[in-house]
C-alpha cells in the first residue's frame, strides 16, 4: 500500500512499494499521458516531476514517494511555464510521432521553472537524457527558447 500526492491529489494505491511509479500511473490510475519507452531510465519518455525535479518514473518506486509531490504531463498546462511550452510546441510544430513528447515537455518545464532564461548549452544539458527517435531535437530547442521568451515577456 502506498500513498502518493499526484497533481495535488492524495492517491492511495494498493500496490507493492517497489512498483515503479510509471506502472502505478498508467495501470492503476489510468493516467496514460506518461509514456513507457525503455523501462530502464535510459530514454526519458516516462519523465515526471518529483518535488519539481524532472525524474524517470520507470525507475522510481512508489514506496519512495511519501511526503513528496508528483506532477505529471496531465497538469502541465496549469502553470504559466507549462502553458507557454505547450503553445511554443504548437507554434514550432515540434512533434513527429509524438511518443517522446510528454517526457520532453516535463524535462523542459522543470528546466524553465528553475532557469527562466537558459542558454543553448543549458537546454542541451537539461534535455540530453530525453531521446527522440524522430530526431526533433532542433525544433525542441527552438520551442524551449520561444517559451522562455514568452514567459519573460509575460513577467514584465
Ligand atoms: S521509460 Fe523511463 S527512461 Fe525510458
Ligand atoms: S517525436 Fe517521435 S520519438 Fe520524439
Amino acid at each position: 500500500m502506498a500513498t502518493v500526492n499526484i497533481n495535488g491529489e492524495t492517491r492511495t494505491l494498493d500496490v507493492p512499494d517497489d512498483m515503479p511509479l510509471l506502472w502505478a500511473l498508467r495501470q492503476e490510475l489510468g493516467m496514460v499521458g506518461t509514456k513507457f519507452g525503455c523501462g530502464i531510465g535510459a530514454c526519458g519518455a516516462c519523465t515526471v516531476h518529483i518535488d519539481g525535479v524532472a525524474t524517470r518514473s520507470c525507475t522510481t518506486p512508489v514506496g519512495s514517494l511519501a511526503g513528496k509531490k508528483v506532477s505529471t504531463i496531465e497538469e502541465l498546462g496549469k502553470s504559466p511555464v507549462g502553458k507557454a511550452l505547450q503553445n511554443a510546441w504548437l507554434d514550432v510544430d515540434v512533434m513527429q510521432c509524438g511518443y517522446c513528447q510528454a517526457g520532453q515537455l516535463m524535462s523542459a518545464s522543470a528546466l524553465l521553472a528553475e532557469n527562466p532564461a537558459p542558454s543553448e548549452k543549458d537546454i542541451e544539458r537539461a534535455m540530453q537524457g530525453n531521446i527522440c527517435r524522430c530526431a526533433c531535437y532542433g525544433r525542441i530547442k527552438t520551442a524551449i527558447q520561444l517559451a522562455a521568451k514568452e514567459t519573460e515577456k509575460a513577467d514584465v
